[in-house]
């Protein structure tokens, strides 16, 4: 990453320079450039591709990935109550070492998810596959938009199947991806499902304990994520309608995204971020079940509803 001009752009380069990791960086700038601009695609600026090293230019995501944010979040970030809704507060220093605080309601967490099936659908119907939909893969920018990055493993989805399957990460895997290397929306779909209980658990270790080579036999037993104590039936149904075993029973990134804009009218009663369930108890450090986050007695509201989080005051979609 470095500044040209006065804008700070993101570099990506090959890492091992190897023919390999020169024709993924060439497929990647080749997809980013035929996709186009979408508001939840990561910008692509340049591309040096005629001299070596083979350079991928695009806008930088000044809060990172999805991952670190929603570890930041769980592990770092305060538990607050602002007029009558949970908000978690994080407040720290950015790659670049400036100030950053973020702030993520139940509004922001479905606001994430929704703008992520968004690019989706926007990557869909251009004719491509994602290949690698995960919190990783996912960036937030200063202003809380949410991008799909990461399209080195992105095909025209008239491919079929999937070469490198091995280089992907099998948590987010579909069976069938395991099984043959079929990829299809359904797959991606499969592995944006992943992210979403990702989100509902601010990134919680996936299928804990179960080996990467017992995943396709854990799966086809029938076995999938638990729902968490934070999440609705109805959210939790979402996630398991994008794993069904039959790819052509899942949901589209259409219709994904049009169930969580329903929901978000009414996100508080989705994923419910007060840890303790106790109308007018008074939270204290004991009294948060999510032992990583520090929980707090609604102290700031003046100062919290003046210090509007980022994420809301920037998301398309707005609070009820
Ligand atoms: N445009 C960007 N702005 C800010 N951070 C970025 C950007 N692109 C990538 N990153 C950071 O680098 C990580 C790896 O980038 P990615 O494109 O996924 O590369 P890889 O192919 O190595 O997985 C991301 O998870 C994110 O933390
Ligand atoms: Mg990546």
């Amino acid at each position: 990453m470095g500044r040209t001009g006065e804008r700070i752009v993101a570099v990506k380069t090959c890492k091992d320079n190897t023919q390999h990791g020169r024709k993924v960086l060439m497929n990647e700038t080749s997809v980013m450039k035929q996709l186009g601009a979408h508001p939840n695609v990561i910008g692509l600026i340049g591309a040096i591709t005629v001299t070596e090293p083979i350079t991928l230019i695009t806008e930088y995501a000044g809060s990172g990935s999805l991952r670190n944010l929603l570890r930041k979040l769980h592990m770092e970030g305060d538990l607050m109550s602002t007029g009558g809704r949970m908000v978690i507060i994080y407040t720290g220093v950015d790659s670049l070492g400036r100030q950053e605080q973020i702030q993520a309601t139940a509004v922001t967490l479905l606001g994430w998810a929704w703008q992520i099936a968004n690019g989706m659908t926007y990557v869909t119907e251009k004719g491509f596959n994602h290949g690698d939909v995960t919190a990783r893969n996912i960036l937030v920018t200063d202003q809380g938009t949410v991008k799909l990055c990461d399209f080195s493993h992105s095909q025209s989805s008239q491919a079929g199947i999937m070469s490198d399957t091995h280089t992907i990460p099998v948590q987010s895997a579909a069976p069938e991806i395991l099984q043959t290397g079929q990829r299809s929306e359904a797959s991606d779909v499969w592995a944006f499902g992943v992210l979403l209980w990702e989100i509902t658990t601010l990134g919680n270790e996936l299928y804990s304990g179960i080996k990467e080579e017992d995943m396709l036999p854990y799966l086809l037993d029938g076995n999938r994520l638990k729902q968490s104590d934070y999440c609705s039936t109805q959210l939790y149904e979402l996630m398991q309608s994008a794993w069904e075993l039959v790819p052509s029973e899942r949901p589209s990134f259409r219709q994904l995204q049009q169930e969580l804009q329903t929901m978000i009218s009414s996100a508080h009663k989705h994923i419910d971020l007060m840890v303790v369930h106790t109308p007018g108890a008074m939270l204290s450090e004991n009294d948060c079940t999510t032992s990583s986050c520090r929980s707090k007695q609604e102290t700031s509201t003046h100062q919290c509803s003046q210090n509007n989080s980022i994420y809301d005051r920037h998301m398309s979609l707005n609070e009820s």
